[in-house]
């Protein structure tokens, strides 16, 4: 584990950073602790010993790349114009919000959600208006409540999706995303897609995206992609949007080129091209990561299954875990991932910011060494167990 905390502050990491010189196991942001595929590093030594550095092009290989990758999707027919490069997917989205939506115009999520999907929004002035995700057995969209919101606010003009969901880890079914989008044709809505977490399916799910070809209408929806969670190289900053409808591409290409956010630097072109033109190794490597969060999973799920305190929704994507903490000693999460980094040495993020359900939950992050996992687990399991929490 010091060996671990070394490298990664050696690195200046941001999940490790705040911990320098402390023993806190940090299981909060969104990175994995696993190295990346070993065919990046190559292409990046390769590329810095050409030492030539210059103002660069994007090259075309890298959105034929896409375009098959997208194929692996189930998505079909998409042309090089589509894809429209970002350096990161909050930067694009806060371009799409900027550049599509209406002046005055309102968006719709479903909360408890990634928080800056809601923060970029009304930051920029936009009113973000919540529909809770309902938790029965599964969890689900209350469609009856959605198009009641629709109808009865006449400024909406956006619905932002999260899919796989972000924190609960669901990844939504085709009759969902199909009734999603009949709603967004019905009342001429946009339907912006954040799929950062798309390549990291687990149990043998099936992923949909909207832009999904057995979904007909393809007007006014934006995709919005990385590499950055599949590959771990978030650190790296590039991204891209897809979309088929000719005025919102128009919009945005232009949107990005007033933002001064479609050029890439040299490193994400070297790491977009030796991703997406070597399929082949970069699903060899998502499958070894699946099959470690797999693992992870299955071992959270077995050390946590005498804790009648705690329920852990079961995520079927990435590497992010959903908790409930019941009966807490704690008033809300935010106290409670206070407790978890004083006393009991690992770190979290609190339900709360994530709104809706939030309050009660954390979200773990478990994409790392399993002896890491190990050892935050016994911490965890002690601090329910001595009712800290
Ligand atoms: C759903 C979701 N979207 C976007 C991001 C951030 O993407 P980027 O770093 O490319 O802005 C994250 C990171 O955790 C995420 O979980």
């Amino acid at each position: 584990m010091d060996k671990l905390r070394k490298t990664r502050v050696a690195t200046s990491s941001k999940k490790w950073g705040r911990y320098k010189s402390s023993e806190i196991l940090p299981l909060w942001i969104a990175d994995m602790d696993i190295k990346s595929p070993e065919f990046l590093e190559k292409s990046f030594i390769q590329r810095a010993k050409q030492n030539y550095f210059g103002y660069t092009d994007i090259s075309e290989k890298i959105k034929l790349g896409i375009i098959e990758w997208y194929k692996y999707k189930f998505v079909n027919l998409l042309q090089k114009d589509n894809i429209l490069f970002c350096n990161s997917v909050l930067h694009g989205y806060s371009i799409i919000l900027q550049t599509c939506l209406p002046k005055n115009g309102s968006i719709i999520v479903f909360t408890p959600l990634y928080p800056p999907l809601m923060k970029i929004a009304e930051d920029l002035g936009i009113e973000v208006i919540e529909i809770p995700i309902v938790k029965e057995e599964n969890y689900r969209i209350d469609f009856k409540l959605l198009e009641k919101t629709i109808k009865e606010n006449s400024e909406i003009s956006a619905i932002t999706l999260c899919n796989p969901h972000n924190p609960i880890g669901k990844v939504w079914s085709g009759d969902v995303l199909s009734q999603i989008i009949n709603l967004t044709k019905k009342y001429t809505l946009l339907l912006i897609s954040d799929e950062i977490h798309s390549d990291l399916i687990l149990d043998g799910n099936r992923f949909y995206s909207i832009l999904d070809t057995s979904f007909s209408y393809k007007n006014k929806m934006v995709v919005l992609h990385s590499p950055a969670k599949t590959f771990n190289v978030a650190g790296l900053k590039a991204s891209f949007m897809i979309t088929r409808d000719q005025s919102l591409q128009k919009k945005l290409v232009e949107g990005l080129k007033k933002n001064f956010a479609s050029e890439l630097d040299i490193f994400s072109i070297t790491m977009m091209e030796a991703i997406y033109t070597n399929i082949k190794d970069s699903y060899s490597y998502i499958n070894s990561i699946i099959q470690r969060i797999e693992q992870n999973y299955r071992y959270l799920e077995t050390a946590l299954k005498k804790q009648s305190r705690c329920e852990i929704v079961k995520s079927q994507a990435s590497f992010l875990v959903w908790i409930k903490v019941k009966d807490s000693a704690c008033n809300n999460s935010s106290e409670i991932r206070e407790v978890l980094r004083e006393k009991y040495a690992m770190d979290i993020h609190e339900g709360t910011i994530f709104r809706g359900e939030g309050k009660n939950y954390i979200r773990m992050n478990i994409g790392c060494p399993k002896e890491l996992l190990e050892r935050a687990i016994s911490q965890f399991i002690t601090a329910l167990e001595n009712e800290a929490i």
